[in-house]
């Protein structure tokens, strides 16, 4: 172990997600057991109090890897040197709000700290949004970076894919690693597609095992809903679990996967969805990079359930057209 640090930045350090969240990084489960770290923790001023106290227990928790933590509310000292960064700081939202309502409040959060990024940053520095609506806020942030490459910057799908992977799991009562080529396209919304016509389980195809009207009218809207279920049920927006995705993300984007994963990225034009939209995608990982999954024929149901997805999008794109650089 005789590399430099990486230096991961998180916002909202004082938040739900990151108290589970900076626990995970620390124990090495981004870049692996053989990768020492520091952290850079960002909140609002009012914030900061706290998020030193969440820096204290950090350090008591004496893990090998963590080298050094700084807490601070100036997003130009949070990024500087950053070779990675999970935005998380946001408002969350509340029973009966759909998570576009947070428009209004979070995204101008995500300008600024675009534009801090992209001025202070190392130059391999990879960023997921996780704060909702978590596409538009990373189309935010990626049309404040112009220097940054634009495929550095994504948003968080995988609370949604593992959700969708779980459900199918618990129906076919079979593992989460029986499947494959399970896909959440779109938007991180209650439009969102899981998508199972390629999904295979152990190999064989998954839409022959399961009815067609179960897999239109409960499990899509299911995975869909599950964030608006569990503030229901948890009085809370899901915390835990989108800490966990969150690890899941960023570990294998800079880790590798073949198996696909769902995640947001600035569409390339793929699939019919409008270049420039942060949009979920099927991929891969390799060498540091995601890959679109190409090739794939899309039927009609697959085709209007994506169209309805870009349309949201670009509504939500419209929206914030006056936050962009
Ligand atoms: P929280 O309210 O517990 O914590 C948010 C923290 O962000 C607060 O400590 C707040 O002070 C801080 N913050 C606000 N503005 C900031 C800024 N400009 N810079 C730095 N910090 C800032 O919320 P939470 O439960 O941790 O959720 C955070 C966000 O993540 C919410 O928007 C929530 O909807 C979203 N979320 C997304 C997913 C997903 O799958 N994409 C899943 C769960 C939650
Ligand atoms: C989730 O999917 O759990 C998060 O986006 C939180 C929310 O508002 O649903």
């Amino acid at each position: 172990m005789t590399q430099n640090p990486v230096k991961i930045a998180v916002t909202g350090a004082a938040g739900n997600i990151a108290y589970s969240l900076l626990w995970r990084i620390a124990a090495g489960d981004v870049y692996g057991p053989d990768t020492p770290l520091e952290l850079s923790l960002l909140e609002i001023p009012a914030a900061v109090g706290a998020a030193d106290g969440v820096a204290m227990e950090l350090s008591d928790s004496a893990f090998p890897l963590l080298r050094n933590i700084t807490v601070t509310d100036k997003a130009d000292v949070a990024f500087d040197g950053a070779n990675a960064a999970f935005l998380v700081g946001a408002k969350p939202r509340g029973k009966g709000e759909e998570r576009a309502d947070l428009l209004k409040n979070n995204g101008g959060i995500f300008g600024p700290q675009g534009r801090a990024i992209n001025d202070n940053a190392a130059d391999d520095i990879r960023v997921v949004v996780v704060g909702n609506p978590a596409n538009t806020n990373a189309l935010i942030a990626q049309q404040s970076a112009p220097d940054v490459p634009a495929d550095r910057f994504s948003a968080l799908m995988r609370l949604d894919h593992n959700r969708a992977l779980s459900q199918l799991a618990e129906k076919l009562g079979v593992l989460t690693t029986d499947f494959e080529n399970v896909v959440v396209w779109g938007n991180h919304s209650a439009n969102q597609f899981p998508d199972l016509t390629f999904a295979t389980v152990k190999g064989e195809p998954v839409m022959e095992k399961i009815d067609r009207d179960w897999y239109v009218h409960e499990y899509i809207p299911r995975v869909a809903r599950r964030g608006a279920e569990i503030i229901e049920v948890r009085g809370k927006s899901s915390a835990a679990s989108a800490a966990s995705a969150a690890v899941d993300h960023m570990h294998d984007w800079i880790r590798g996967t073949g198996k696909w994963v769902s995640v947001a990225l600035p569409s390339d034009g793929s699939y019919g969805i409008d270049e420039g939209l942060v949009a979920g995608f099927p991929v891969t990982a390799r060498d540091g990079s995601w890959e679109i999954v190409r090739g794939l024929e899309l039927n009609d149901f697959q085709r209007e359930v994506i169209a309805k997805n870009v349309e949201e999008l670009k509504s939500e794109r419209h929206a914030v057209s006056g936050l962009f650089n």
